[in-house]
């Protein structure tokens, strides 16, 4: 199941609205085929496994065990469900880690395996399973995506200067890293000054990976159009109370600025098939998550020097301290919300 969680994990970022997948098929203590859901619309990760059995293992597949981390589907998609295709390759047991929250599957596919008379196993490494998934299952369960905070502080706790001007806090790795990690979620958002002050781009140019949808706060239309959010490299949405349209690859979406936006936004990524979403600041729109409890994690970079003045730094509420580590000559803390159901605390990968 370790190596199930491996391989699932290489599919990360691009899997979405999917989740992570990886599937093994042992013969006698050998691993006679291996897959992964390799991106959203590719082949789930059981078809993935079954077709990487080279030819002379084909025939030890009925006295075989799959071990695959999620429970295999049960609904006739594009292709018959994964639960059917393991009944007609006569596999003799199936290890799974964890159910499948989804309404159209959950429990279903266990119960075509079982009929079959598939000798089925659940639970094994429930708890890594639910972490390498938290962004699907929190969707599925909680009807809204999950919620990553980002914000770098300075050691005397300001994330920016009293006048609000740029200032760059954290080192060039510690940057690397936050572009990688937007490759790895649905949706990265901002607040209107942050926008207009900053004039950032939004984009995961200095990693290797997908590009997530951008998101600004925006509700007076203030945002100039030459800014970097109106440019053509990544789809966007502005938040406004004013218009909804869409023009070119940027959408408009108009809503209520009152004290339900938060939740009002996040119904919006929910209806659009949005896992996740991290947020980048700036200290008022954090802040309007966190007053709320909608978080799941933050992810905060402090830098070496310190300002003495400015716009102090979030503070969280609830929150368990995961890990701290280095990077450049910032220090990074993540914590996760207590009251996040999958709070495992995994060594996590930077
Ligand atoms: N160090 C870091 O990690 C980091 C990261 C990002 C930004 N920053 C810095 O943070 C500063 C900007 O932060 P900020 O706190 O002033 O502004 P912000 O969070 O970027 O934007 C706040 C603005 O968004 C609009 N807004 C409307 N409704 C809101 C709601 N419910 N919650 C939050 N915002 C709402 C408001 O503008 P309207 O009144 O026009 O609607 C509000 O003034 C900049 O100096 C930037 O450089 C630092």
């Amino acid at each position: 199941m370790r190596r199930c969680l491996d391989l699932a994990y290489k599919g990360r970022g691009y899997t979405a609205p999917n989740p992570m997948v990886g599937a093994v098929l042992v013969h006698d203590g050998r691993i006679i085929g291996e897959g992964w859901h390799h991106y959203y619309g590719a082949d789930h990760a059981e078809v993935d496994c079954l077709k990487n059995v080279k030819s002379e293992d084909r025939s030890l597949i009925p006295a075989s065990t799959m071990y695959v981390n999620l429970e295999p589907c049960a609904h006739y998609g594009k292709t018959p469900p994964c639960a059917v295709r393991l009944v007609h390759e006569q596999v003799r047991k199936v290890v799974i880690a964890n159910t499948d929250p989804f309404e159209k599957v959950s429990g279903n596919g266990i119960e075509i395996l079982k009929q079959a008379g598939i000798t089925v196993q659940t639970g094994l490494m429930e708890k890594e399973g639910l972490w390498l998934n938290r962004r699907f299952f929190s969707f599925h369960t909680r009807k809204r995506p999950y919620i990553i905070l980002k914000w770098a502080q300075t050691p005397d706790g300001f994330i920016a200067p009293a006048d609000r001007s740029r200032l760059q806090i954290s080192g060039q790795g510690s940057q690397q890293l936050v572009h990688k990690w937007r490759t790895e979620e649905s949706a990265i958002m901002v607040g209107t000054t942050t926008a207009l002050n900053d004039n950032p781009q939004l984009t995961a140019r200095l990693a290797v990976g997908k590009q997530p949808l951008r998101i600004a706060l925006d509700r007076t239309l203030r945002l100039p159009l030459d800014h970097h959010v109106f440019n053509n490299a990544a789809d966007t949405w502005i938040i406004n109370e004013l218009k909804d349209s869409l023009e070119g690859n940027v959408r408009y979406l108009k809503i209520a600025f009152n004290d339900q936006m938060a939740e009002r936004i996040l119904q919006r990524l929910y209806d659009a098939q949005i896992l996740s979403v991290i947020i980048e600041g700036g200290a008022a729109l954090l802040n309007t998550f966190i007053g709320k409890r909608l978080w799941d994690e933050a992810r905060i970079f402090t830098g070496a020097i310190s300002i003495h003045s400015g716009l102090s730094a979030p503070l969280l509420n609830n929150e368990i301290h995961a890990f701290s580590a280095t990077s450049d000559s910032d220090k990074l803390d993540v914590y996760l919300n207590r009251s996040n159901p999958y709070h495992y605390i995994p060594e996590m990968e930077l």
